[in-house]
């Protein structure tokens, strides 16, 4: 269990973290999501206590990190992968902080066989990939064979193999009822591998709740129709309210409506439907329609107090300051050099 209250990091005059408060629970993967420079390093150097907070607390296991009797047993953290002495072995590396954390020898090796880094674990790590450093700062996080884990973007640099395998990692630590907080600025990976989610922009409190609360509070999905009759259907659609725009030749796509809305409309004008479903936004999606509302909604109502989120982000209503910025994250997609950066990694990785 990890917990944060109030959590505030100033930097000046800029505010890297804004009053978060937020519980992450045992037995699942909770994704913590924000564009680049949204806080979420910040938040997770603070809950290891390696920052000061300008204000507020963070919380494992109910004590601060630092105050925890042998951390790495308590709580395996992988903030910066390349964070490792490159004249030492990835054995010695590991063997290193088992001595200094009491923990047993063997264990070394068990984690290095876990993240796949036995056949290179006496070689200098200077020479490791950014794939293989996140590889051994993964098994320096699982060597103390803790309750809580916390990984800050683990799969930057990971080729497609190793996302799916640190995916399936992440969701076994939480299957054994461990806590598994990760953060990325990816959306469509979090969607894969986290079941709850908590959503910061510009150091806010946007969103903490399951992702398909998520989707479905904060996007509107659309229903797919297939029909002999797609011109009618459009009409009728229009008439009842709803939108459709054609997709092929014989299939709309319509917003506005529900299935079953879709299908009374069908029913009562007599058009024939040979499939009617409904589809689901992504997270993404969904993250983009959330956003964009706060945006509109902050410009109308600052300064009356209210909350800038009116949907899904009912739990940041405590912390939007009425008269800060609105957390403007569609303004901020990720950089390109990023994902650059990222393919290129995997390429070295593989
Ligand atoms: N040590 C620091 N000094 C000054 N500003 C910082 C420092 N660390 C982070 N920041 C700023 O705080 C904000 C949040 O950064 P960060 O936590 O790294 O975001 P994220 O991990 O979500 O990309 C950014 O604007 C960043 O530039
Ligand atoms: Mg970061």
């Amino acid at each position: 269990m990890i917990e944060v209250r109030g959590l505030t990091k100033r930097y000046g005059d800029k505010l890297a973290v804004d009053n978060l408060t937020f519980a992450v629970e045992p037995g699942k993967v909770t994704g913590f999501l924000g564009p680049n420079g949204a806080g979420k390093s910040t938040t997770m150097r603070l809950i290891l206590g390696l920052d000061r907070p300008t204000s507020g607390e963070a919380m494992v296991h109910g004590k601060q990190y630092q105050a925890l009797g042998y951390p790495m047993r308590e709580m395996g953290a992988l903030l910066e992968a390349k964070a490792v002495h490159g004249g030492r072995s990835a054995y010695n590396h590991l063997l290193c902080l088992a001595q200094t954390n009491d923990i047993p020898k063997r264990r070394v090796d068990e984690v290095l066989g876990l993240v796949g880094l036995t056949e290179v674990a006496k070689k200098r790590s200077k020479g490791f990939s950014l794939g293989m450093s996140q590889r051994l700062g993964i098994a320096a996080a699982l060597l103390g064979d803790p309750q809580v884990l916390m990984f800050d973007e683990p799969v930057n640099g990971l080729d497609p193999e190793g996302i799916r395998w640190i995916r399936n990692l992440m969701q076994a630590l939480a299957a054994e009822g461990r806590t598994v907080f990760v953060s990325s600025h990816l959306m469509s990976e979090m969607e894969n591998t986290a079941q709850d989610i908590i959503v910061i922009g510009r150091g806010k409190l946007i969103a903490q709740t399951t992702i398909d609360k998520f989707i479905a509070e904060n996007s509107t999905g659309t229903v797919k129709v297939r029909t002999p009759q797609a011109e009618a259907l459009a009409k009728a659609v229009a008439a009842a309210g709803g939108s459709a725009t054609t997709s092929g030749a014989d299939a709309l796509v319509i917003q506005g409506l529900s299935t079953d809305q879709v299908g009374d409309v069908a029913f009562d004008t007599g058009i024939r439907l040979h499939e009617l479903s409904q589809t689901r936004a992504s997270l993404e999606q969904a993250f983009m329609e959330l956003t964009a509302d706060s945006v509109e909604y902050h410009a109308t109502v600052q300064g009356s107090g209210q909350t800038a989120v009116p949907a899904g982000g009912r739990h940041a209503a405590g912390h939007a300051a009425p008269d800060g910025p609105p957390p403007q994250i569609t303004n901020a997609p990720p950089p390109p050099q990023d994902t650059e950066s990222t393919s290129e990694h995997a390429g070295r990785t593989s």
